[in-house]
């Protein structure tokens, strides 16, 4: 069904690997709409309680498409990037954790794709970078502003400027990954810890997750009336009960997503 990416459901988990292993896996028009597609997907699917996002080959993903880039004025431009960001937004609304399997070049717009996702847990093969000043561009998928999120602004404009290229030791230093793992590793990494946040109450992980999002770009008072009320829907939840009862009764939680 799709052609650029692959996306297939095993067990609870959503894997959706991007499928252009020629290109580097490089992002076009095309694999934007798929990724958006599968997101809908992922999104209507109750059954998929999680997502491994990875790369086919040796990229994670080398980042926009640079023959496709080239082809575009200054409007055009806006159009693709303009569609990067809704894609990378979707990421961070759906209500269910996004691990980045990070297996290799995480470049311009492949750095940004992996911190579209929740938890980034990169390969020691992965090299990350925001190249995007050699081509005489600025990053355009969100570059300019999670990567200053993630890391700090020194540290966001350092690389943004230098177009130095990072590997995953250093990606872990700095915050950019928050786990590095052997290679033959990584997927098994991921589905343990999907396991792991998928064994706790959905519904808890779902607005945990959006009220991180939606709360950090704003200010403390706002951003904790915020979690009041964030708070309050998972009170509402028949999992808080079940959740609180089976503590109290030394036993293990049956969570039902409801
Ligand atoms: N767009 C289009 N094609 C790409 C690509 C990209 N971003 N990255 C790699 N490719 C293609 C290459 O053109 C090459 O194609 P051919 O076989 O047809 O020549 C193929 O993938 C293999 O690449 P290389 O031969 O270059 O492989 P390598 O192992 O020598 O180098 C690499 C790998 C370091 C990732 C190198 O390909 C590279 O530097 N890629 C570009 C990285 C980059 O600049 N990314 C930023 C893009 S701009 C952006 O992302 C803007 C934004 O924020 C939205």
């Amino acid at each position: 069904m799709y052609e650029t990416i692959k996306y297939e459901v095993s067990g609870n988990i959503g894997y959706l690997t991007i499928n252009r292993p020629k290109a580097m896996n490089a992002l076009n028009g095309e694999v934007l709409d798929e990724i958006y597609a599968a997101c809908t997907e992922i999104a209507n699917d109750e059954n998929v309680k999680a997502v491994i996002l990875t790369g086919e080959g040796k990229a994670f993903v080398a980042g926009a498409d640079i023959a496709q880039m080239n082809q575009l004025d200054a409007i055009e431009g806006r159009a693709l990037i303009a569609k990067g960001h809704k894609v990378m937004n979707y990421i961070e609304s759906i209500e269910k954790p996004f691990i980045a399997a990070v297996n290799g070049f995480a470049l311009g717009g492949g750095c940004e794709l992996a911190m579209a996702c929740d938890i980034r847990i990169a390969s020691e093969k992965a090299k990350f970078g925001q190249p995007e000043v050699n081509l005489g561009i600025i990053p355009g998928f969100g570059g300019t502003q999670r990567l200053p999120r993630l890391v700090g602004k020194g540290m966001a404009k350092y690389l943004i400027m230098t177009a130095e290229m990072i590997g995953a030791e250093e990606a872990h230093r700095i915050g950019l990954v928050e786990k590095v793992v052997a290679p033959e590793e990584l997927i098994p990494a991921c589905e343990k810890l999907a396991q792991t946040i998928m064994s706790k109450a959905p519904i808890a992980i779902g607005v945990a997750k959006t009220t991180i999002n939606n709360g950090y770009d704003l200010d403390i008072r706002a951003a904790s009336a915020l979690e009041i009320e964030a708070f309050a829907s998972t009170f509402a939840s028949q999992d808080k009960t079940a959740g609180m009862t089976a503590f109290l009764e030394k036993k293990e939680a049956e969570f039902k997503n409801k």
